[in-house]
């Protein structure tokens, strides 16, 4: 090896080290947006040397560096653009995006000279595989999450039976090509990974959507290594390895927080019983609708009170707002805490980044199994922005939320929902929590509502 390997080798072993740390510190919202500095760090080298050993081995033309500059100028500033300009509450559809640019892009490096020979066969089979159908995949999870595909699950018929028969169309076609590289076969490879991604991912909706965001993310790293392997680009194999098992890991985890087995998520179509009511947000049965004032008095005279935030919360950008109660009713010597549920809002960890960029104290953050033990000795729960993840009717069969784990605050002596309407959440169902007798609407925008709450109070204390 001649020292100009030996020091690539060198700096590629040090970006992916600045991938493992950056990683790691993305742990924590204290310490996430410097993990996210060091990993970006770690990549912009990564490629400025590789672009620096292309021109030292002259293995590109000209025409491929013009081709290279214009792409990476496009593509950065395209990615710079959507970056600065999507609203948080936008951003799990961005995500999905860049995870369908990850895999097309992966799926397309295998199509490439390359992997038309013998040497990386598998690999690149694979790459075009899995990356392809992560593609079109998060091209649908994007579009159900942005509104523009209905979000609840849609079901083609013979769904399931023609995406098996897609999978073992590719695969077919992926072990032929290692027998006989050549690019047609891979080109089948792809058509059928595809048409597999768009049917694999229509039937998947409402509150499992998570789940499959996280998904195609570790299917995106993985496509990414198996494009390493066929580039033979280290920096490539460890980062693609990174995001693919920090992907399986958030899988496995939103999985488990929903109460149901991947499997079962990925065949579809999950909670699409007759008791699915999906439209505007009628419900029959009587609502109790309160003031702000009277609310804020409730609120002064409760010895505990837990807040749970949601995806209003988020879109109303009322973060700083639930803060400033919190602060106010914690110096009336009232308990405070917030509880969060690990699908709230849209994207993971919503919540804690909303209330850590407003400064909420740690310490009051709970999750949901620290928070439901403390519901039966709570005064009042107050819902901001939140719907299907206080839904009682998870714990019945046959809706969109069966089986997911939600916040008790049912089991809370008293019980306000700030929000605008009886509209439905992301699930697209009535809440049975509102028509409890112990629940009270407090019908405003987050935002404004909360400022009300926090008037009031303020007025009551004088
Ligand atoms: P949702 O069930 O989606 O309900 C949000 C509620 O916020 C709506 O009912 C809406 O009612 C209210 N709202 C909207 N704008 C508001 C505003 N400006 N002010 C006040 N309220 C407002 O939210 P959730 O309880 O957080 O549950 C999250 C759902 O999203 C789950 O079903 C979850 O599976 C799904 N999901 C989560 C993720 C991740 S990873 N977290 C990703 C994709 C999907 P009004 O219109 O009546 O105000």
């Amino acid at each position: 090896m001649s020292g100009f390997d030996t020091i690539v080798h060198l700096v590629y072993l040090a970006c992916a080290v600045c991938f493992v740390i950056g990683l790691h510190q993305m742990n924590a919202p204290a310490t996430a947006r410097q993990g996210n500095r060091i990993s970006a760090a770690g990549m912009a080298v990564a490629i400025l040397t590789t672009a620096i050993v292309l021109g030292h081995n002259r293995s590109v033309s000209l025409g491929a560096v013009v081709a290279l500059v214009i792409g990476a100028f496009a593509g950065g500033t395209a990615g710079l653009i959507a970056a600065r300009r999507v609203k948080m509450t936008a951003m799990p559809q961005l995500v999905s995006l860049f995870n369908a640019v990850g895999g097309g892009a992966a799926a397309l490096i295998a199509l490439g000279d390359r992997a038309a020979s013998t040497q990386a066969a598998v690999t690149g089979a694979l790459d075009v595989a899995i990356g392809a159908l992560t593609f079109t995949g998060s091209l649908v999870a994007s579009g159900k999450l942005a509104g523009r595909i209905p979000g609840r699950p849609l079901t083609v018929p013979f769904g399931r039976q023609i995406s098996a028969a897609l999978a073992v169309l590719a695969i077919a076609f992926g072990a032929w090509f290692t027998a006989e590289p050549n690019r047609w076969l891979l080109t089948g490879v792809a058509v059928a990974a595809l048409a597999a991604g768009v049917l694999l991912t229509l039937p998947i909706g409402g509150a499992d959507m998570p789940v499959v965001i996280s998904l195609l993310n570790a299917c995106t790293g993985t496509a990414v290594a198996m494009a390493g392997f066929v580039l033979e680009s280290t920096p490539l194999i460890i980062a693609g390895g990174l995001v693919g098992a920090a992907g399986a890991i958030l899988t496995k985890l939103m999985a488990d927080a929903m109460n149901r087995p991947i499997g079962a998520i990925v065949a579809g179509g999950y909670g699409t019983g007759d008791a699915v009511t999906v439209g505007a947000g009628t419900t029959s049965a009587p609502v109790r609708e309160i003031t702000a004032d009277d609310a804020a008095i409730q609120l002064a005279y409760a010895g505990k009170v837990v807040i749970v935030p949601g995806y209003g919360l988020a879109a109303a950008q009322a973060q700083h707002e639930a803060v400033a109660l919190a602060e106010a009713l914690a110096e009336r010597g009232v308990e405070v805490t917030y509880a969060i549920h690990p699908v709230a809002g849209r994207m993971p960890g919503h919540m804690n980044v909303l209330l850590a960029e407003a400064n909420a104290p740690y310490p009051q953050l709970r999750d949901l199994e620290e928070s439901n033990p403390e519901f039966a000795r709570t005064d009042v729960v107050l819902v901001v922005g939140a719907n299907d993840v206080t839904n009682p009717a998870a714990r019945r069969p046959g809706n969109p939320v069966s089986g997911m784990p939600i916040l008790d605050v049912d089991k809370a002596r008293s019980v306000i929902v700030l929000k605008r309407s009886l509209g439905h959440g992301y699930a697209g169902i009535d809440n049975e929590l509102y028509t409890d007798p112990r629940t009270a609407m407090l019908f405003a925008d987050a935002k404004a509502g909360l400022a009300s709450l926090l008037s009031g109070l303020h007025a009551y204390a004088r």
